[in-house]
């Protein structure tokens, strides 16, 4: 028997009132709809079908970067309409048990629907409903039950007030016969408040058809509950970041204030990094073992070698530092940095496309874009590559062990040779040779006694010509 899941996400979700489609709202860093669909791939599926509509340019993507198939509803006219446009490529999988899940539910817990998939499979039933019960059951269509059975669903807002009073619900997660259910899907119609096709209708065509479906009720209620407004959305990022944190102390990460600590699902950290409050890891981020970062540092698909102390204020991107490097405070890496072993990256530094060697010293106040420094170089403060023109950008490649002065502009495309020294302020336009000494700045001129001079002259202390231009000496 084939096993299918198929997940709608075709509804913009009104209650979010957001423009951007429901299931694409980043829940730690990543879409709603990633979580489910990478949650879904343990079920080990023969395929997931995703029903799109709203943003479908890009759930549909999403939904393929999963392995899974898109399929499209428009308009949207409920859940029930829905499935039923999915009977065509279920149907040509031929006889099938199929799962179907919301696509706002992105903290389902796999381990238990796989169990609940088990038990509908023994069971040989038609269909069957996951339930859960809440003291606060809101929104959520209530389980008219009879035993293990299934009567009816009906949806909140369609409740007399004796049904609303009922606390068990329904998760929206139902495990479904194919190509059984179809027939009966075909005569849900939408004589309902809000003039939509509900799938939960279904449940009691079944009933009345004497194949009513069973009930599973979930002891994790929590891990059932979808996502519709942007408090429930703050609240499942908030779970999921305080669950994250702590597997993470329980595998050896000192974390000094979980509270205020942001760790996204697919960064990786050794036992003994150490991270300080406010820190934030973002996407593939890795830290290898020892890695201490300080407060307020962000860093984003970035690796970091071991015993490497990112300080504070750092804002760290597609970078690759290596171990026992210094970085920050108010440091700033850009894609493509790559910092070898042992370099100093230190306040007001920026780097992009830039590969610094072992050792390197670049710690005041600098721009290094689209440049190779070699190993053991220093870089003074304020050097900056300039490696734009307007239209195109250019390389600069330093040799190792150069000394480059402070307030250096390095003009690419430019190279400057091993052990080369650099004076201060120097405009550097042509390769320099190795160990030359490159200086472009206007010798010093001092013209003594030029203050008093001025002083004395006409409009007193604050008149007379601007330095530069003032008397000859
Ligand atoms: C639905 C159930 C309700 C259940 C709850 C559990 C119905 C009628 N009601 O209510 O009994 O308690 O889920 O979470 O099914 N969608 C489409 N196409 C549509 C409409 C919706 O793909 O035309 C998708 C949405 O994108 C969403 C999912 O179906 O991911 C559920 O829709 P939603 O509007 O959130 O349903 P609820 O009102 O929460
Ligand atoms: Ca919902």
């Amino acid at each position: 028997m084939k096993r299918l899941v198929v997940v709608l996400a075709a509804g913009l979700g009104t209650r979010m009132k957001s423009p951007r489609a429901k299931v694409l709202h980043p829940l730690l860093g990543r879409p709603v709809l990633a979580h489910l669909l990478e949650a879904l791939g343990r079920l080990e599926a023969d395929r997931i079908f995703v029903v799109t509509g709203h943003q479908r340019e890009e759930v549909a993507p999403l939904a393929e970067a999963f392995g899974a198939v898109p399929l499209v509803q428009e308009p949207q006219l409920g859940t029930g309409h829905a499935l039923s446009l999915c009977r065509g490529p279920l149907e040509s999988e031929g006889e099938a048990e199929v799962l179907v899940v919301p696509g706002d539910a992105p903290l389902l817990p796999m381990d238990e629907v796989g169990r609940f998939w088990t038990d509908f499979s023994a069971s040989r039933r038609t269909a069957a409903v996951v339930s859960m019960v809440l003291p606060d059951p809101g929104s959520y269509g209530r389980v008219l039950r009879e035993g293990r059975f299934l009567r009816a669903i009906r949806e909140a807002k369609d409740c007399s007030p004796e049904e609303r009073a009922v606390t068990e619900v329904n998760t929206g997660v139902y495990f479904l016969r194919s190509p059984e259910v179809f027939s009966l899907l075909a005569r849900i119609g939408r004589n309902n408040t809000q003039r939509e096709f509900y799938l939960t209708d279904l449940f009691a065509l079944l009933d009345g058809e004497g194949r009513p479906a069973v009930l599973f009720r979930t002891q994790d209620p929590q891990a059932f509950q979808g996502i519709n407004s942007q408090r429930e959305l703050a609240g499942a990022t908030a779970r999921l970041r305080a669950a994250l944190v702590e597997s993470w102390m329980d595998a050896g990460v000192t974390v000094l204030d979980p509270a205020t600590t942001w760790i996204e699902p697919a960064v990786r950290l050794a036992p003994g990094v150490l991270l300080h409050p406010f820190v934030r890891l973002q996407g593939s981020t890795r830290l290898q073992e020892g890695v201490e970062v300080r407060s307020f540092s962000v860093l984003s698909d970035t690796e970091v070698g071991a015993f490497t102390l990112v300080k504070e204020h750092c804002v760290l991107e597609k970078t690759v530092v290596g171990p026992r490097c210094l970085v920050g405070p108010f440091s700033r890496t850009r894609e493509g940095t790559v910092l070898e072993e042992g370099v100093h990256l230190g306040n007001f530094v920026e780097t992009k496309k830039a590969a610094l060697g072992r050792g390197v010293k670049a710690n005041h106040l600098s721009y290094l874009g689209d440049a190779t420094v070699g190993a053991g170089s220093n870089i003074g403060a304020g050097t900056i590559t300039c490696n734009y023109d307007g239209e195109k950008k250019h390389p600069t490649v330093l040799g190792e062990r150069v000394f480059v002065g402070s307030d250096t502009q390095l003009v690419a495309p430019v190279t400057v040779g091993d052990g080369a020294y650099i004076g201060a302020g120097t405009t550097v336009t042509q390769a320099v040779p190795p160990g030359a000494l490159a200086v472009s700045r206007v010798p010093q001129r001092n013209i003594e006694g030029w203050v008093a001079r001025k002083k004395k002259g006409p409009g007193g202390p604050r008149g007379g010509s601007p330095p530069g231009e003032g008397p000859g000496g």
